[in-house]
C-alpha cells in the first residue's frame, strides 16, 4: 500500500495523506541552519550542532508520536470552528491534503472548511533562518474571516540540559517582543551572544509568548485556548516555557488568495554590542532587523526558493543516469544524491531515531560517508578529510567520533575501534580518484589536534595502516580492539551490568580476538595505498604495501576462510566465530563482502562459492541479513550483537549499509543478475508499494529492515542516517552501472543485468561533461570504449586535453 507518489520532474514525494505509517520527514538546510520537517510539519530547528544550539524544542518518543513542530492553526471568526492546515495538531479532518517533500524545501497543503491554505518551508542559501510562506486562499462564494495563529516552542539552547535541568530551566526563560517579532533570548544575559527571532510579515492582533498562557492550563497542542477563543493573550514570557505564536486576523474575499510569511531564524550580535542601548539588557537588532525586512518581502523570499532549487540541481547534475529501470534512475538521481548531501550535513546526529544529543561526528562513518557526496561537493570533501585527518591520534588510532562545533576527539568514546583509521585511507583514495588533487597529500595536518605535531597527510595515511599492522593476533588476523566495522561485536567487553556501555567498556587485555573484517578492509585499503605510493614515486611504501596485502590475503586464506564462506572474527578464548562450527552465527555478511570487494577468491571461484552461501543462507526477499543463524539469548563473550533480539539490528536485521557489499562483490564475479536483484531488494522506491510494513519513507534507505527471524520481517527503522546511503550509491553508480572515478581517468566497466539493452549517462569528471551511452552487444561484461568516436583500448578514458570539456562516450558491453 501507498501513501503518496513520487513526482520526478519536480523531484518530490508528494504525500497524500497524512497518517502516514511513521512521521516521513524531511530536512530544511544545507550549510549552518537545519530542520527536520515531518509531513505533518512536526520537527525542530538547530543551528550547526542539534545538542548545544537548538532553536526549538522537540520531546522524543512522545505520545501522539510525532508532536511539536512548525505549527499554524486557522480559525473561521464567524462559526469559531478552527484546524490545523498540516493535520497534526488539531488532526480534525482535511478534505484535501498533500505534503511534498522537495530537496531542501516542504511544500504542505491541505483544503479544510473552503479555505485552501499551503505552507512552504525552506532555508534560504547563505542564511541562518527558515521561511515558512503561507498562502491562503478563499474557495468559498463568499468572504472569510480567518484568524491564523503560529506556533513554535523555544528551546534553552542545550537540549540534553532543556529536557532535565527543570530546576534551573523554569526561570531563565526571557524573550522581547518588537514590533512582529518575537525575540527568544534565554540567556542572552549573561555568556550567550546569539538569540532566536520568530518574525511575521503582516501586522499582529494579538501574540503569547508564554505557553501555559497560549495553550491554556492542562491543554496540548491539539487545542490551544487562544486559538479556540479566537484570541491571544499578549504574555511576556517569564522563565517557564518561552514560545512564539503570532495572532492575524485576514479577510479574504470570494476566491482571493493572500501570502504571509513567518521567519524563523538565528542571530549572533558581537559581543560588544550585544545591547541596545549599551548598559541596557534589551538585545541589539540593529543588525538583525536588515535580514527579517528582505524576506518580509515576497519577491525576496521567491528569488531565494529559487537560488535554492538551482543549487540542488548543479549539485544533483554532477551525475544523471537513464536506466531502464525508474527505481534506480530516480534513486541515483534524486533521493539517493539528496540523502548523502543530508549524512554530510547531519551525519548521525539529529533524525526521527537519532536524538541530536549523542553521537558526533563518526569517525568511520564520516570517512565513509564521504564516497557518496565527493562528486557533488569535492572542496568540503577536502575539508572534511582534514578534519578528520587532524583527529587522528599519533600511533595511527582514531577518536571513534569528534564533535562538530569543536572538530576535536571525543574523549567519552576514545579510541580502539580497530577498523576506524583504515577508512580514512578509502576516503582519500575516494578524494584523489575524484579530483586528482594530489597536492592534499602534502598538507601538513595535526595528530590528536595538537599544535606542532603535523606531519603531510600521506603520513596520516602510512600511520593509518600501520595500525593495524602493529596489532595483529595469534593468527596473524587484526585485532578487533572494540569492535570492528559491527560496533555490537564486542569481543572483548564481558559485560553482565546493566547500563554499562559495551562499546567503551573494555574488560580483556585485547591481545586475543581477531577480526577477520578488519583483515579484508586492510586488503583493500593496502591496495590504494599501492597505487598513491605508486603515484608519488615512494616504491618503498608501494612494495612495503603490496606485500602487505599479500601477507594479509595469505593469512586470511590461512585462517579466515571456512570451506564455504569467510569466517567472521575470533574470539577471546580463540575460538572461530562465523564457522560452520558454530551454532549461531556461523555465517556473517560483513567479510564476504568486504573480503570479495578486495578482490579475495575472484579469480579461483572462492568469491563465486562464498557469494552463493549468501544467496543459500542469508539472502531474502527483503534484502540479506547480517548473520544466520541469529543469536538467541545473550553471549557474554559477544556482547550487543546478541543483546538484541532475534532479526533485529546487528542480530540478524537487515543491516542495509551491508547490503551493497555484496552487490559490489557480486559484480567482481561479474553476476550483474544477482547484483541489480539485491539492489531491488533494499531500493526504497521499489518497496514504494509495501509502505505499510516498510512503514519508513519510500525515498530514503533506513539503516536497518527487521530480518526473518523478527516478527515483523520487512519492516524498516532508523531512516535517513546511515552509511547505507553511500554505499548503496557506490553500488549502484560505481559497480552495477560502472562508472568509475579511477586515480588516471574515469573507468566504464558496467555489470548490468543480462536483460538490460543499455543505458545512458551525463557525468561530470575534472571539469568535464562525459556523455556516455552503454549498449548491449552480447550477453557477457567485456567492454569495448569509443571516445568521441575513436576506440580506444581498455575500460579507462584517459584524461582529455586541458581545453576540452565534453567528451561522448559510446560503451559497447557484450
Ligand atoms: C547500534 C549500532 C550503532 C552503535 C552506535 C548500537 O547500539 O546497534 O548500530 O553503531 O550503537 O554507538
Ligand atoms: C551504525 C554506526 O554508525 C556504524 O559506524 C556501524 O558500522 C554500524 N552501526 C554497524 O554497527
Amino acid at each position: 500500500m501507498k501513501y503518496g507518489h513520487f513526482d520526478d520532474s519536480a523531484r518530490e514525494y508528494v504525500i497524500t495523506r497524512p497518517d502516514t505509517p511513521l512521521p516521513w520527514i524531511n530536512y530544511l538546510g544545507c550549510e549552518a541552519y537545519f530542520g527536520l520537517i515531518s509531513n505533518t510539519a512536526g520537527g525542530y530547528s538547530f543551528y550547526k550542532d542539534a545538542r548545544l544550539r537548538r532553536l526549538t524544542r522537540y520531546r522524543y518518543n512522545n505520545a501522539p508520536y510525532d508532536m511539536g513542530g512548525r505549527y499554524i492553526y486557522l480559525r473561521d471568526n464567524a462559526d469559531h470552528k478552527f484546524w490545523s492546515p498540516s493535520w497534526m495538531p488539531v488532526r480534525s479532518d482535511l478534505d484535501e491534503y498533500t505534503c511534498r517533500h522537495g530537496m531542501g524545501y516542504t511544500i504542505i497543503r491541505s483544503v479544510s472548511h473552503r479555505i485552501e491554505a499551503e505552507t512552504r518551508y525552506f532555508v534560504p542559501i547563505g542564511e541562518n533562518l527558515e521561511i515558512w510562506e503561507l498562502t491562503l486562499t478563499n474557495k468559498r462564494a463568499k468572504t472569510a474571516d480567518i484568524s491564523a495563529f503560529s506556533a513554535v516552542e523555544f528551546c534553552l539552547w542545550d537540549a540534553l540540559d532543556d529536557s532535565t535541568n527543570f530546576q534551573r530551566n523554569f526561570s531563565t526563560g526571557q524573550v522581547e517582543l518588537v514590533d512582529e517579532v518575537i525575540y527568544h533570548k534565554t540567556e542572552y544575559r549573561e555568556r550567550r551572544d546569539h538569540f532566536a527571532y520568530f518574525a511575521c510579515s503582516e501586522k499582529l492582533v494579538g501574540f503569547d509568548t508564554q505557553r501555559e498562557a497560549f495553550l491554556g492550563a492542562y491543554r496540548g497542542w491539539d487545542s490551544p485556548a487562544a486559538v479556540e477563543a479566537g484570541e491571544s493573550s499578549n504574555s511576556m514570557a517569564n522563565g517557564w516555557q518561552p514560545i512564539g505564536a503570532h495572532h492575524i486576523k485576514v479577510q479574504l474575499m470570494a476566491g482571493e488568495s493572500r501570502k504571509i510569511v513567518f521567519i524563523l531564524g538565528y542571530h549572533e550580535n558581537p559581543r560588544d554590542a550585544k545591547f541596545d542601548p549599551p548598559g541596557s539588557q534589551t538585545i541589539n537588532k540593529k543588525t538583525v532587523k536588515p535580514i527579517i525586512a528582505k524576506y518580509t518581502q515576497l519577491k525576496n523570499v521567491d528569488a531565494a526558493f529559487i537560488a535554492l532549487h538551482d543549487y540542488w540541481t548543479e549539485l544533483l547534475g554532477k551525475l544523471q543516469v537513464n536506466t531502464p529501470d525508474e527505481h534506480t534512475n530516480r534513486m541515483v538521481n534524486i533521493w539517493n544524491a539528496y540523502q548523502c548531501m543530508i549524512t554530510f550535513n547531519i551525519s548521525r546526529s539529529a533524525s526521527y531515531f537519532e536524538s541530536g544529543i549523542g553521537r558526533g561526528m563518526g569517525f568511520r562513518d564520516s570517512n565513509q560517508d564521504l564516497l557518496g557526496f565527493v562528486h557533488m561537493i569535492p572542496e568540503r570533501a577536502r575539508e572534511r578529510i582534514l578534519d578528520l585527518a587532524a583527529t587522528l591520534l599519533k600511533n595511527g588510532g582514531a577518536f571513534h567520533q569528534y564533535q562538530p562545533l569543536t572538530k576535536r576527539g571525543n574523549n567519552d568514546v576514545g579510541s580502539g575501534f580497530n577498523d576506524d583509521p583504515a577508512w580514512l585511507v578509502l576516503a582519500v583514495a575516494a578524494y584523489l580518484k575524484e579530483t586528482g588533487d594530489w597536492e592534499i597529500l602534502e598538507m601538513p595536518v595535526q595528530y590528536e589536534n595538537e599544535a606542532g605535531s603535523e606531519t603531510p597527510l600521506y603520513e596520516h595515511l602510512q600511520r593509518s595502516l600501520q595500525y593495524t599492522l602493529d596489532r595483529l593476533g595469534p593468527n596473524e588476523l587484526p585485532l578487533i580492539g572494540r569492535a570492528d566495522w559491527n560496533d555490537c561485536l564486542n569481543l572483548n567487553c564481558f559485560s553482565d551490568t546493566p547500563g554499562q556501555s559495551f562499546q567503551t567498556t573494555t574488560n580483556k587485555d585485547g591481545t586475543v580476538a581477531e577480526s577477520v573484517f578488519i583483515a579484508g578492509l586492510f586488503v583493500l585499503v593496502a591496495k590504494e595505498m599501492v597505487a598513491i605510493a605508486g603515484h608519488k614515486a615512494d616504491s618503498g611504501e608501494a612494495a612495503k604495501m603490496q606485500l602487505a596485502a599479500a601477507q594479509m590475503e595469505a593469512t586470511v586464506w590461512k585462517s579466515g576462510w571456512d570451506g564455504g564462506w569467510f569466517r567472521r572474527a575470533y574470539d577471546d578464548f580463540g575460538h572461530v566465530l562465523g564457522s560452520k562450527e558454530n551454532t549461531e552465527g556461523q555465517i556473517f555478511i560483513e567479510p564476504q563482502g568486504i573480503c570479495i570487494w578486495a578482490g579475495l577468491g575472484v579469480e579461483d571461484g572462492r568469491a563465486q562459492k562464498a557469494l552463493d552461501s549468501v544467496a543459500k543462507y542469508l539472502a531474502t526477499p527483503h534484502g540479506i541479513v547480517l548473520q544466520q543463524p541469529a543469536f538467541s539469548r545473550y553471549y557474554l563473550h559477544l556482547g550487543e550483537i546478541s543483546s538484541y533480539p532475534p532479526g533485529y539490528k546487528e542480530n540478524a536485521g537487515i543491516f542495509c549499509h551491508t547490503n551493497p557489499w555484496i552487490m559490489i562483490a557480486e559484480t567482481k564475479v561479474g553476476r550483474g543478475d544477482q547484483a541489480f536483484d539485491y539492489y531491488m531488494r533494499i531500493n526504497p522506491s521499489k518497496r514504494e508499494g509495501i509502505s505499510e510494513l516498510h512503514k519508513c519513507e519510500p525515498y530514503v534507505y533506513p539503516q536497518m529492515i527487521a530480518g526473518k527471524d523478527a516478527p515483523a520481517h520487512g519492516e524498516a527503522k532508523n531512516s535517513w542516517l546511515s552509511g547505507t546511503a553511500a554505499m548503496n550509491f557506490v553500488a549502484i553508480t560505481q559497480a552495477i552501472l560502472g562508472i568509475q572515478p579511477q586515480y588516471d581517468g574515469l573507468e566504464i566497466k558496467p555489470i548490468i543485468p543480462s536483460g538490460w539493452q543499455g543505458f545512458d549517462v551525463v557525468r561530470y569528471f575534472r571539469g568535464v561533461r562525459y556523455e556516455i551511452s552503454v549498449s548491449r552487444k552480447g550477453t557477457g561484461n567485456k567492454v569495448l570504449l569509443e571516445v568521441d568516436g575513436k576506440p580506444i583500448s581498455g575500460t579507462i578514458i584517459p584524461l582529455p586535453a586541458r581545453d576540452v570539456k565534453i567528451l561522448k562516450v559510446i560503451a559497447y558491453i557484450g
